[in-house]
C-alpha cells in the first residue's frame, strides 16, 4: 500500500499517454484514408466486390479502433493518479456481455456479406466456354500449359520431368495429345473470357497471386486446384508466390498478360510454332 499523505499526483504522464495514443489514432486513419499504399486497380468483377467487402471490413473494424483507442486515451487521462487511494473493482458483467455479442455480430455480418462473393469463386462451377491452362508451380518457377488445337492435355509423366532439357513438366511424348501442347514461362490470357487455372505443384506448397484480381489460391503437391476469373481491361500484372516455398521464395514471380481475343490467336500461333 503506496502512502501519497499530502502528494496531489502527477498529470505528466497520462497526459503524455492519452496525447501519444490520440496522434496513433489520427496517424493511422491518415494513412487508410491517403491512401499512401494503394492497391492496383481491379481488373474482374470479383476483384470489385471483393475492394467492397474489404471496405466494409475495414470501415467497421477502422470505427472500432479509433473508439477503443481515444476511450483509452480519455480513461488514462480522467483516471490518472491524483494521489488518491486506489480501489478495486470487479468491471460491469452487462457489459462484458453486451460487447461480446455486439463484436460477434459485427463478424457475423460481414461473414455472411463476403460469403456472396467467396461463393462466386470458390462454389460456382467456370463458364462453359473457359480457356482451360495449367499453371504449374516450382521452386521456385511457374510454368503454364495450354492444351493447344485439340484442347486436351497431354499425360505427364514425372520420371520425364527435365527441366534443363527443356521438358519442365514431364510431358509424354508418346501421348499425341501430348504432341501440339504450349508450354510457357508466362501467363497470356484473351481479355472478357473466362478463364480456368489448374494449379499444381511439383514440389511444395506454392501459391498464386495477382493483385490485381484480388485472387490467391495455393498449389498444393498431389493435388488439381480449379480456380476461374474473368479479366475486364487488357495489361500486364505481376503473378507472384506468396508461400515461404524456399530460400529462393523472394524471386519466384512471372507476369499475367491480358491482351485482346486477336492478340491471343496469334500468340497461341507463335508459341506454337516455337515448341
Ligand atoms: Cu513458391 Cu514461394
Amino acid at each position: 500500500m503506496r502512502n501519497r499523505r499530502g502528494s496531489r499526483g502527477s498529470a505528466g504522464p497520462a497526459v503524455l499517454l492519452a496525447l501519444l495514443l490520440a496522434f496513433l489514432v489520427v496517424a493511422t486513419v491518415y494513412v487508410f484514408a491517403a491512401h499512401v499504399f494503394p492497391a492496383p486497380p481491379p481488373i474482374t468483377q470479383i476483384a470489385i466486390q471483393v475492394d467492397h467487402q474489404y471496405s466494409l471490413t475495414l470501415y467497421a473494424t477502422g470505427a472500432a479502433f479509433v473508439l477503443a483507442q481515444l476511450g483509452l486515451a480519455y480513461a488514462a487521462f480522467r483516471f490518472r493518479d491524483r494521489g488518491q487511494r486506489a480501489h478495486f473493482t470487479r468491471g460491469s458483467v452487462l457489459l462484458e456481455i453486451l460487447w461480446t455479442c455486439l463484436t460477434a455480430l459485427v463478424f457475423l455480418v460481414l461473414g455472411i456479406l463476403g460469403s456472396r462473393v467467396w461463393a462466386q469463386v470458390q462454389f460456382t462451377p467456370p463458364a462453359p466456354d473457359s480457356i482451360q491452362i495449367e499453371v504449374t508451380a516450382t521452386q521456385f518457377v511457374y510454368t503454364f500449359r495450354y492444351p493447344g488445337p485439340d484442347g486436351k492435355f497431354g499425360k505427364l509423366d514425372p520420371a520425364l520431368v527435365n527441366a534443363p532439357a527443356g521438358n519442365p513438366l514431364g510431358l509424354d511424348p508418346n501421348d499425341p495429345a501430348a504432341k501440339d501442347d504450349i508450354v510457357t514461362s508466362t501467363l497470356t490470357v484473351p481479355v472478357n473470357h473466362p478463364v480456368e487455372l489448374l494449379l499444381r505443384s511439383q514440389d511444395v506448397v506454392h501459391n498464386f497471386f495477382v493483385r490485381e484480381m484480388r485472387l490467391q489460391q495455393d498449389a498444393v503437391p498431389g493435388m488439381v486446384i480449379p480456380v476461374h476469373f474473368t479479366a475486364d481491361r487488357t495489361g500486364r500484372c505481376e503473378i507472384v508466390c506468396t508461400q515461404l516455398c524456399g530460400l529462393g521464395h523472394y524471386r519466384m514471380r512471372s507476369f499475367l498478360n491480358v491482351v485482346s481475343e486477336s492478340a491471343y490467336e496469334d500468340f497461341l500461333k507463335q508459341q506454337a510454332a516455337a515448341q
